[in-house]
């Protein structure tokens, strides 16, 4: 049989090209998600401030070794969720799983051991799991985090997590926070030998019997109930604590006291990553059950991260949280977010020559720091109009051609509908005298006088121009 010609002609799509969507869990952020976006980018960029955190972005692409010398090849992020490729030059790279490696690989980088210390650091970004996509869990998904890199003060523990409970505050997000400490690597050291003793002849998950050989401690974040269950009985690591460590968190606890902030100890949160020490914690919905999926936020000590990456030795501690997660919460709570599309003044236009005149009047206003929008590409008034309800104009102008011709204007009060012709070159002077008294809470009215004949005239005039 003869073969089906290819299709040649690259202008004609072909069937199987027709349709590509995005990978599984990956997902668009569509324009009318925004407003929750910008909402938690501003109440994040804000608390930044406030506690004098400077932003670093770092890239997406990081050289593989990085996370597998820090987050831990026992790990299931680098053992299974990476995305890892050789690049073209043949060097093993990775789309970051997580972004606080990359912090610390930036501070010795750029030699921030010479700045002030502690160095206080806060990121916005998109991260990387090969995880199984579900709800709250996605193969790209954001966090925001912030990291104080060069102290080992309980209280810059204990005031993390007090800006963190905050911020999660100022979204409309009560939160409760689980906390633990898994001590240093000397006391550590004395925490497996009886954690190994009892797991011995226990029967626990295919992952857990590995784990057990590589890195005990990620016994007790196992997620499998067969597991769960012979880990109720398991020895508290909080009761293996050296002095200092018991008294790091005795401290760090006081502090959160002190701050009124609520807390629950979980002597099984050792978290998913190998570089911690000391105080863990993660941050979960009031009255929320705790599981790896509801986990707004978590974080803890990584005092020995800066050291293992080259560094010198810098004790450092921090938390990232999952953006989308934080709006799965707040749609699930029905929070209201003002939407921040919103015009102080609309130009509509009618017609060509209308068209060019109120582009430059739309430069005008803009110029002068009014919040203006038009959709010159729209033509019908109805449409246009329909544009300026959906920002929320206050004012809407209207050009056309008879104003043209008249060196007018028609300025539309989008709450009341009240139209009125002004002369165009009044046109900016009044939007802004308006737009002060609306903010000044006055009634200013306008300069050729509140319901003259005049004014009355252009209304029906512009009641006939949107009817067209
Ligand atoms: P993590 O617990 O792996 O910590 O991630 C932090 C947060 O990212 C989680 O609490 C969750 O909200 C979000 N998250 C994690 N995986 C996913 C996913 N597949 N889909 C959606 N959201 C997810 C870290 O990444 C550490 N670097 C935190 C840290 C900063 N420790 C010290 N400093």
């Amino acid at each position: 049989m003869p073969k089906k010609a290819k299709n040649l002609d690259k202008s004609k799509p072909s069937k199987s090209s027709r349709k590509i969507q995005t990978l599984k869990g990956f997902r668009d952020i569509l324009p009318e998600h925004q407003k929750f976006w910008g909402f938690i980018f501003d109440k994040v960029r804000k608390t930044a401030e406030d506690f004098s955190y400077e932003k670093i972005d770092t890239p997406i692409i990081e050289s593989t070794k990085l996370f597998e010398r820090t987050v831990g090849e026992s790990s299931d992020i680098v053992s299974k969720e990476m995305f890892t490729f050789e690049d073209k030059g043949g060097d093993k790279v990775t789309l970051r799983p997580e972004i606080t490696a990359p912090v610390a690989r930036a501070y010795i980088e750029h030699g921030m051991l010479t700045w002030p210390q502690p160095v206080k650091l806060w990121y916005w970004g998109p991260v990387f799991r090969y995880d199984k996509p579900q709800a709250g869990r996605y193969r790209q998904f954001y966090q925001f985090g912030f990291e104080v890199l060069g102290s080992d003060s309980n209280k810059v523990d204990s005031q993390l997590i007090i800006m963190a409970n905050n911020l999660y505050k100022s979204l409309g997000l009560d939160i409760e926070v689980q906390i633990n400490s898994i001590g240093c690597p000397e006391c550590r050291k004395e925490y497996i030998k009886e954690l190994k003793e009892f797991l011995k002849d226990k029967k626990l998950c295919t992952d857990c019997k590995k784990r057990l050989e590589v890195n005990p401690l990620r016994v007790l974040d196992c997620k499998e109930t067969k597991c769960q269950e012979i880990l109720v009985d398991a020895p508290p690591i909080l009761d293996n604590l050296c002095e200092p460590c018991n008294k790091h968190f005795v401290k760090v606890l006081e502090g959160l006291d002190d701050g009124g902030v609520a807390y629950v100890l979980n002597p099984k949160l050792v978290r998913g990553l190998d570089y911690y020490n000391r105080t863990t914690f993660e941050f979960y919905l009031a009255g929320e059950d705790i599981g790896s999926q509801n986990a707004l936020g978590g974080g803890g000590r990584y005092d020995y991260l800066v050291e293992q990456l080259g560094g010198r030795p810098t004790p450092a501690i921090g938390f990232a949280s999952g953006v989308e997660r934080a709006i799965i919460k707040l749609k699930e709570k029905d929070i209201k977010i003002k939407d921040e599309t919103t015009a102080d003044v609309f130009v509509a236009q009618l017609g060509e020559d209308a068209r060019q005149k109120s582009l430059n009047l739309f430069n005008d206003l803009r110029k002068q720091g009014i919040k203006v929008r038009q959709a010159f590409a729209k033509k019908g008034l109805g449409d246009q109009m329909e544009a300026a309800n959906r920002v929320n104009a206050k004012y809407t102008l209207i050009l056309g051609q008879k104003e043209i011709m008249d060196e007018t204007i028609i300025l539309r009060d989008m709450d009341s509908g009240i139209q009125e012709v002004i002369p165009f070159e009044k046109a900016i002077p009044t939007i802004k005298q308006r737009l002060l008294s609306v903010e000044g809470g006055l009634k200013v009215y306008s300069e050729n006088g509140n319901g003259n004949e005049e004014s009355k005239q252009s209304i029906d005039n512009s009641k006939e121009v949107i009817k067209s």
